[in-house]
């Protein structure tokens, strides 16, 4: 299995994100889980990232709070999109997983240089963490295998901006940073996300699957398809999961080779994506950005790994 640190803002697509990793132990060996502001404060993000241990059924996952805030920037969140709580859909609770007492930045930067091989990041928030960490201990570099984000958008357009995605918009310093230490990038934005889509059938699909972890994104599904304005059918996209699909099955995409730059400047476009796969700027290849996906078998695949897991 791979060795892999989740860095992420829970957040519902985060939430089910964490699900298929559960779901798919022969796959991953969660090293930690550790959190940023973004969806919704940190406070908040770090309690759902506890519950969904919980959810998961995980015991010796360790969870490290980070960044409150972007590097530069305000922090900008999503209550419109995943509801007061960050998880609008799941039942309040008191998380069984504690917290452990150390900032997750220098936990990340610990476990990096502790690995007995290079280890893969997956980020499903906006990059502050990973950024700070670089700043601080730019050796981690060499145990970073490669790290598979979700964020961004080239011809999707953006879903915060009419020019950026969400975790990109929110900091982008950081994200800037992060497509400039050289560690190999995946990238999983809207022009990709956006072709994944929960509609009504698929989500009856996951909730008939019945058992307690598919009935409650079944209903974090329906939250969000309820509060948002889809064209008919569309239903909520799932941008988080491609993640973790990509490690359980990476031919469900397509990949291109692209340079990456993020705009930290720019008053209106701050947060875009730049991205190069025809090599007009002449920059070296820093990233694979996904182009397309096979929705049907992704979603089949998530249905089969949520049938499967029985924790919850
Ligand atoms: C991204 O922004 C967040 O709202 C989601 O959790 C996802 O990571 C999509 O733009
Ligand atoms: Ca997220």
């Amino acid at each position: 299995a791979k060795h892999v640190i989740i860095d992420c803002d829970p957040g519902q697509d985060d939430f089910i994100n964490l699900m298929l990793v559960a779901a798919a132990p022969e796959v991953f060996e969660v090293a930690a889980i550790t959190t940023v502001a973004g969806n919704v404060p940190l406070a908040l993000t770090t309690h759902n990232a506890r519950l969904a241990c919980d959810w998961a059924g995980w015991r010796q996952v360790p969870v490290y709070a980070g960044c409150p805030a972007p590097l530069m920037r305000g922090l900008a969140t999503a209550e419109h999109v995943h509801g007061a709580t960050g998880v609008d859909g799941l039942p309040p609770a008191t998380p069984g997983t504690p917290l452990i007492d150390t900032h997750a930045v220098p936990a990340m930067i610990d476990a990096l240089r502790a690995a007995e091989a290079p280890m893969t990041l997956i980020a499903t928030g906006p990059l502050t963490n990973i950024a700070t960490a670089l700043i601080m201990a730019p050796d981690i570099v060499d145990g970073i295998e490669q790290i598979v984000l979700m964020g961004g958008a080239r011809s999707a357009g953006g879903n915060i901006t009419p020019s950026a995605e969400f975790n990109m918009a929110v900091d982008p310093h950081a994200a800037a940073r992060v497509a400039a230490a050289g560690i190999p990038l995946v990238i999983f934005g809207l022009d990709v996300t956006h072709q994944l889509r929960m509609t009504g059938p698929r989500r009856a699909r996951l909730r008939a699957i019945g058992t307690p972890v598919a009935t409650v994104i079944a209903d974090m599904l329906d939250s969000t398809a309820n509060r948002m304005t889809f064209a008919a059918d569309d239903g909520p996209p799932l941008h988080d999961p491609c993640t973790a699909l990509f490690l359980i099955a990476p031919s469900l995409f397509d990949l291109v080779d692209c340079h990456l730059a993020v705009e930290t400047d720019s008053p209106v476009t701050y947060g875009h994506t730049a991205v190069d796969i025809a090599g007009a700027t002449g920059r070296p290849v820093n990233a694979r950005w996904a182009t397309a996906i096979d929705d049907e078998a992704a979603f089949a695949c998530i249905e089969q790994r949520l049938a499967g897991l029985a924790a919850g």
